[in-house]
């Protein structure tokens, strides 16, 4: 029979059981469900609610069921429907009326609320120093790349040259933002909403002061209503890991294109790629393709837990159990995707004349033309025009930007001069980007210093 199976005649269903078990997936609860527990009842002992010999009892007995699931020594069971009943049932097997205890002014919704905040609390910071490490592998690289020119893209067509560590950097910031989104959802969740029972609170004398304490949260829920029907919580950490593999899938796009045939930017390890079945002579990104994949379902996890909280009404209704599963496969997918992440860009092959080669098309160097005739003293627009006119003049000469003369160049504009000749080069066009945040040497220099102290320091939780 169910813990609550006073008021039943008849136990459920094995269909019913089956239907509406949780146990399955939340089991990887059980460190965060049994912290909370001792917790628990050592304050319903120093509140003197059960005495003092239960609750160390309980709190033994809790450490060796620990020990027991980490053996895989445990059973579990759909006739038990989530860890909390598994836990608790173990505890009474052992214990008796002391193990009893141990449910005393709490209820499993404001338990499985601390459970999920304590395990997101974990979480957010392994998955934080991961990202760390993909940062880590991104400027390693951007260090080897420090002078390597290929063509910035907009619109995926080639717009100026750009410092390949400066745009391995770009993703290095985008990174960044996903770990300060992370931790600051986990600053919001860090909050006690044990002591809220089914959506009351209680009429016994609990002190969540020691509870909140004793779990090193900063803050306790202020409303128990809010505490057991909101998971606005997981919410924020679905959608910073949905913003994450946003980041991840759009890094790996730009990789998938350097590697295909027509841009033989770089090439993956083999290490790192995969080949056909059929065609012999394959080698395919395939960890970029499917972490690109991958996003599609980290996006479907947020949308669940938007849409499972989107009609309930206050408080708890059950419709909450769905909460966990994709929260957890969306963690673990991003463990996935990082497990294998750093390793792969550390070890691609990267073809700095490949990517020279495309970069050294003048067309890229259009706009430093009209920047010259900017600094002549010519209004920026008329220049952009002159521009486009000499761009016009060389494609019905048929000729490169480069290949205009002197005198052809000042048929087009009287400005014309020797110094504008020699703008066609793209490493003059990195060099002279020498504004903050540009893509100069010197400017990549101080961003790959910035990163190098950054990276080195512990991070601010
Ligand atoms: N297995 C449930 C969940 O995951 C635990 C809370 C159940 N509470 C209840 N009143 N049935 O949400």
């Amino acid at each position: 029979m169910a813990l609550w199976g006073g008021r039943f005649a008849k136990s459920a269903a094995e269909s019913v059981r089956n239907f509406t078990e949780s146990i399955s997936y939340d089991r990887r609860l059980y460190k965060h469900d049994i912290q909370g527990s001792q917790a628990h009842a050592r304050m319903l002992a120093e509140a003197g609610i059960i005495p003092a010999a239960s609750a160390e009892a309980i709190c033994a007995e809790l450490d060796r069921i620990r020990e027991r699931i980490e053996k895989g020594d445990f059973t579990f069971s759909s006739e038990l429907e989530d860890i909390h009943m598994h836990i608790e049932s173990a505890l009474i097997e052992k214990l008796g009326d002391e193990g009893a205890r141990v449910h005393t002014a709490r209820s499993r919704n404001d338990q499985v609320n601390l459970d999920i905040r304590l395990y997101l609390r974990d979480e957010i910071l392994a998955i934080a120093d991961a990202i760390r490490s993909l940062q880590k592998a991104l400027v390693e690289q951007a260090q080897k790349n420090k002078r390597t020119i290929l063509p910035g893209f907009t619109h995926l067509q080639h717009a100026q040259p750009v410092l390949m560590a400066h745009h391995l950097l770009a993703y290095a910031e985008m990174f960044e933002r996903d770990i300060g989104r992370l931790l600051d959802a986990r600053k919001r969740l860090n909050v006690l909403p044990l002591g809220s029972g089914a959506i009351a609170g209680t009429t016994l004398p609990i002190d969540r002061e020691f509870v909140r304490k004793a779990l090193d949260f900063p803050a306790m829920s202020r409303n128990s209503m809010d505490a057991v029907a909101s998971r606005d919580f997981t919410c924020e950490v679905l959608a910073a890991l949905s913003i994450f593999a946003m980041n991840i899938s759009r890094l790996s796009e730009d990789l998938i294109l350097w590697m295909s045939q027509e841009f033989s930017f770089m090439v993956f390890s083999d290490a790192f790629c995969t080949g056909s079945s059929l065609m012999p002579q394959k080698k395919n990104p395939d960890i970029a393709e499917i972490s690109r994949g991958k996003t599609g379902r980290i996006y479907g996890s947020l949308m669940s837990i938007l849409t499972i909280c989107k009609g309930l009404p206050l408080t708890y209704n059950r419709d909450l159990q769905e909460d966990k599963e994709g929260l957890f496969d969306a963690i673990d997918t991003v463990h996935g995707i990082l497990s294998v992440y750093p390793e792969m860009i550390r070890t691609m092959t990267v073809f700095p004349d490949r990517m020279l080669q495309a970069a050294s098309d003048p067309g890229l160097m259009a706009t430093d033309l009209a920047e010259e005739l900017v600094r002549k003293g010519v209004p920026f627009r008329h220049a952009h025009h002159k521009v486009g006119s000499l761009v016009r003049f060389a494609a019905e000469h048929g000729k490169k930007l480069n290949e205009v003369t002197l005198e052809e160049m000042k048929s087009v504009f009287p400005e014309a001069d020797e110094e504008m000749l020699k703008l066609f080069s793209p490493e003059r066009a990195v060099e002279k980007r020498d504004v903050f945040g540009a893509t100069g040497y010197r400017q990549v220099e101080q961003q790959l210093e910035f990163w190098n102290r950054h990276l080195a320091e512990k991070p601010e939780v």
